[in-house]
């Protein structure tokens, strides 16, 4: 009886959770919770999923918590890049009622990866109960992990936009192409329609040098200042390093088969400017089960 009573409570108190905005959820927030980032492009091929594994490596060795949901619903392939293959997906913990942490798969320096699979899709057919349950699961990530990145496709596909706008944080990956700039500059554009607010991050990946890496952070964030209002973290550079195709042609990371190469430098100053010198902060996260309830409710409206 007693156990039938608890249960109820506290699926009524997740229910009145689900309705909160993020202010009131903040004042009630009593649990840890993660750092939760989405990482995302304009253009697709730019070098998302590398650098996701990568600096959550680095990270992992810093001494972080680190979990990496592949959220990608064209092309999964975090566990390609990792050169494992993952057992179950977000689908087992919707359909096949497992626990989020037994579909957990372990990565190289304690790394931990999820992969989203179909259960990206499911996610936005959930009924409430539903997605009170997952949510539940979800939770558990909160306990366990410091940082939560998620890995998305390219594009300005509505999905990926939900990924972007129920993340406090999210981290734009362009390489100095103009398309892919340009495109980059579009995604921007449409986050700034909906959030001027967001902190939004910039990384240039296969910049030639230093000099063509800062031409382009201090050129689209002088754009975006200009005709948005939208002020970018320049979060760093990476250069184009002919030991990226190597590893992934070996299917390791980089930081981890080649240390010193200049990729892997520039991943390491990267991590560090994350958890030493960002506008935001662990302290403003609101955690993976916020997240994940702003996503749903973003595709239920
Ligand atoms: N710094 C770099 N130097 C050299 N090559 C790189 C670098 N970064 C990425 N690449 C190359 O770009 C390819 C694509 O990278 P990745 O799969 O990470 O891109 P993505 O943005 O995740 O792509 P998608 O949009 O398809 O998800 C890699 O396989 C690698 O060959
Ligand atoms: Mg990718």
């Amino acid at each position: 009886m007693k156990d039938q009573a608890d249960k109820l409570r506290k699926i009524i108190s997740e229910i009145n959770e689900l309705e909160l905005e993020e202010d009131q959820y903040k004042n009630i927030l009593t649990h840890k919770s993660s750092r939760v980032i989405t990482i995302t492009s304009g253009k697709g091929g730019v070098g998302k999923t590398n650098f996701t594994i990568n600096i959550g490596i680095v990270l992992a060795e810093m001494g972080y918590k680190v979990v990496i949901i592949d959220a990608d619903l064209g092309l999964s392939n975090v566990d390609v890049v990792l050169g494992k293959t993952a057992k179950f997906n977000l689908s087992d913990v919707i359909k096949y009622k497992k626990g989020i942490l037994d579909i957990i798969e372990e990565g190289p320096s304690g790394i931990k990866f999820i992969s989203g699979g179909s259960g990206m899709q499911e996610l936005i057919k959930l009924d409430k109960k539903q997605l009170i349950d997952l949510l539940t699961e979800l939770g558990k990530l909160d306990e366990t992990a410091d940082i939560i990145l998620i890995d998305t496709g390219a594009g300005l596909s509505d999905n990926v936009m939900s990924f972007v706008h129920a993340a406090k944080e999210v981290i734009i990956v362009t390489t100095p192409e103009p398309t892919a700039i340009t495109d980059a500059y579009a995604l921007i554009k449409t986050i700034s329609y909906k959030d001027k607010n967001k902190n939004l991050k910039l990384v240039v990946n296969r910049a030639e040098d230093i000099e063509e890496a800062y031409n382009v952070l201090d050129k689209l964030n002088l754009v975006t200042e200009r005709f948005l209002g939208l002020k970018l973290e320049k979060l760093g550079f990476i250069l184009n390093d002919s030991n990226v195709t190597k590893a992934v042609k070996r299917q390791e990371p980089f930081v981890i088969s080649y240390r010193k190469c200049e990729a892997s430098k520039n991943i390491h100053d990267i991590a560090k400017t994350l958890v030493n010198n960002s506008q935001f902060n662990q302290t403003q996260s609101l955690g993976i089960k916020m997240f994940f309830n702003k996503f749903a409710r973003m595709f239920n409206s």
